[in-house]
């Protein structure tokens, strides 16, 4: 089988990475497309250097614009490379632009999409990814979930059962086969930070940083936080310039909170790993704290991933700092809330997959 796997934002490459893989082991030939999404060497090809990936096959370089105007160029430049390249299969994953982008091209030409990280809903239409989710759900074919929220909506939604599966978290097989490597790296002796004893932040989200009242809030919290413990803020590139342009980053600067620049995977799972708690607006992030066992502090109404919740380390707080701050203080003196690793979570995602596409696309369905 010829498979074709979509990439372009910084979640979709620890994906797509251990499938990539896991396609070849079983012999197939697993193309890699980057649309250029993300486009900084931080942001992109550091990824593919730490997890082994190969260069892209096909590197479209969309870059960044309105929604309306970059998902446009993903469909415009994807189209031509999808028609030379002819594959079996087209594999999407997540729920950023590109994801939407290329199934709605791939599935009107007629090719298969398989999605995976299928059927999770914040139920808030006001996220773009939600958007994301929910139209790359309604037209693809095969369907692969990560958690038992994603068979329950894609049940409500009427997706008919045949196209959907459990397979697990292919995340999380990017982490467990990166753990040990992430671990050996010198990065938290070379920063001075005590295990247990410091707080890792990532803030993304336009509902939290594209507001100065909002993205002031939660620079109080983490300057909060930073009073107690230092806190690394590996700052995402839109977040900085927002920062900059509501003059919060002196704020930042001025306390004990260590802003870095984008990281790479290994650097940044190895702060998480050591960490006594996240704060955090990313939908990765909630799953593998939940993994590591790392109090999770989310800074979101709600969760698509309600199992790192239910289960899980992760906590929601809305735009509620002060109980953020509160929850804080309470898992430094050792208050934390225990979780456990959700079904699945195990590693072997990528394997369950392959084995489930060389079934399907031996005997296709019926795709109506
Ligand atoms: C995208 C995803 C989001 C994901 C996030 C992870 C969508 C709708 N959103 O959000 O789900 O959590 O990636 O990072 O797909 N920029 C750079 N360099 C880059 C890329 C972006 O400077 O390499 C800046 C640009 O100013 C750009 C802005 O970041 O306009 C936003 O980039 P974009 O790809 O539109 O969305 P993200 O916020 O990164």
């Amino acid at each position: 089988m010829k498979i074709l796997n979509i990439v372009g934002a910084r979640p979709t490459f620890m994906k797509v990475a251990p499938l990539h893989h896991a396609l070849e082991r079983a012999g197939h030939e697993s193309l890699i497309l980057h649309t250029g999404q993300h486009y900084d060497p931080q942001m992109s090809k550091v990824f593919f250097d730490d997890l082994g990936m190969p260069k892209p096959d096909v590197y479209l370089g969309v870059g960044s614009g309105s929604h309306a105007v970059q998902t446009a160029e993903v469909m415009r430049g994807f189209e031509p490379a999808l028609l030379e390249t002819k594959p079996d299969l087209v594999v999407v994953v997540g729920d950023v632009n590109s994801t939407v982008a290329c199934s709605l091209v791939a599935i009107k030409l007629g090719f298969p999409v398989a999605h995976i990280e299928a059927g999770l809903r914040s139920f808030d239409r006001r996220m773009p990814e939600e958007i994301n989710r929910l139209v790359t759900d309604a037209i693809a074919d095969y369907l692969f979930v990560t958690e038992p929220s994603g068979l329950v909506n894609l049940a409500h939604e009427g997706v008919p059962t045949e196209r959907v599966f459990m397979v697990g978290n292919l995340m999380i097989d990017s982490l467990v086969g990166h753990l040990e490597q992430a671990r050996r790296l010198p990065i938290r002796r070379e920063m001075g930070l005590a295990d247990g004893r410091y707080a890792v932040a990532t803030l993304h989200r336009p509902s939290n940083v594209d507001d100065p009242v909002a993205f002031g809030k939660l620079v109080d919290l983490l300057v909060g936080i930073a009073a107690e413990v230092p806190v690394v803020f590996p700052i995402h590139p839109r977040s900085r310039k927002q920062a900059e342009a509501f003059g919060l980053l002196d704020r930042l600067e001025a306390s004990d909170i260590r802003l870095t620049g984008p990281l790479g995977y290994l650097e940044f799972l190895n702060l998480l790993d050591g960490s006594g708690l996240v704060v955090t607006d990313s939908g990765g992030i909630q799953e593998e704290t939940t993994y590591l066992g790392v109090p999770c502090l989310t800074l979101r109404e709600n969760t698509e991933r309600p199992v790192t919740v239910e289960i899980g380390t992760n906590r929601l707080f809305g735009n509620d700092t002060a109980a953020a701050a509160q929850a804080a203080h309470d898992i430094l003196r050792g208050e934390a809330k225990p979780g456990r690793i959700p079904d699945g979570w195990d590693g072997h995602a990528a394997e369950r997959i392959v084995a489930i596409l060389d079934q399907l696309l031996n005997r296709p369905a019926d795709r109506g």
